[in-house]
């Protein structure tokens, strides 16, 4: 990895009564990767996140944002991360250009400023043309896609993404991940993403992670793991299934 890493976690922890939701987690994530957050339901990637993002303290161990402490140094953790939650909320009487306009002023950008940035991002999410209607006529597509611009808004060094592709048909998923892609490679944003399905994570992510049961299990190119782990070759055919299983039963 060149470089300091943007995203440090060390032997983090957290639990939730006697429950351990995330155990001893060790991360490195270089600036402009694109890493996914691979896991079922339940396995702590939310919680994972939620401690990145300061929103959620640890028990113990650290985590350090572009060299921050997120619960610490929540202010200037908040400048360099954008973040896209599980259910985003948004104003339904407000269109796309006054939900973000919003936003902004809420981040202390003055709208000269964000007026040229909302044009750009409503382009990137591919909503230029439905910029103008009530959000609350939106699909669920369009909220998800007007969520990525909400995350976007303060130009974040690294965007949080917690499952952007939930609830999406095909066509709405394919269009996500293009857009996740292409702000990667056009503006070198470091993106973290999680996903309870392994073929969109696959088809985008620069590293994996596979969390299970509060435990990271493996972590590395996808492609590398399923040839390490299951004697899967390149291009061959392997599920998320055959992963976990694999896992589960050496972890
Ligand atoms: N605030 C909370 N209080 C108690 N238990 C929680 C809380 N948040 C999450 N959990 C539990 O922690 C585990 C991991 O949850 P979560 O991080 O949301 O997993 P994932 O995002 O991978 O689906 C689950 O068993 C969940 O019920
Ligand atoms: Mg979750």
């Amino acid at each position: 990895m060149d470089g300091e890493p943007v995203i440090r976690i060390e032997n983090l922890v957290k639990r939730y009564g006697a429950q351990t939701v995330v155990n001893s987690l060790n991360l490195e994530v270089a600036e402009g990767e694109i890493f996914g957050f691979l896991g079922p339901n339940g396995a702590g990637k939310t919680t994972t996140m939620l401690m990145m993002l300061g929103l959620a303290e640890p028990d113990s161990g650290a985590v350090r944002i572009c060299g921050f402490d997120p619960v610490r140094e929540s202010i200037k953790v908040k400048k360099v991360i954008g973040y896209l939650p599980e259910n985003t909320g948004f104003y339904d009487d407000m269109d796309a250009r006054g939900n973000l306009r919003f936003i902004a002023r809420l981040n202390n950008i003055p709208d000269s400023v964000s007026s040229g940035r909302i044009d750009r991002l409503l382009d990137e999410v591919d909503l230029a043309r439905e910029a103008d209607k009530k959000v609350g006529s939106y699909s669920k597509g369009m909220r998800q896609r007007l969520g990525i611009a909400e995350a976007l808004i303060k130009e974040p060094r690294i965007a949080f993404l917690d499952e952007p592709t939930v609830g999406l048909d095909p066509e709405g998923t394919n269009r996500m991940l293009d857009i996740i892609r292409n702000l990667s490679r056009e503006r070198g944003m470091t993106i973290f993403f999680s996903s309870h399905l392994l073929d969109q994570v696959q088809r985008i992510s620069d590293r994996v992670g596979i969390m299970i049961g509060g435990s990271l299990v493996a972590v590395g190119p996808l492609a590398e793991l399923a040839e390490k782990g299951l004697g899967v070759k390149e291009g061959g055919v392997f599920t998320l299934e055959d992963i976990y299983m694999k896992y589960f039963r050496e972890g």
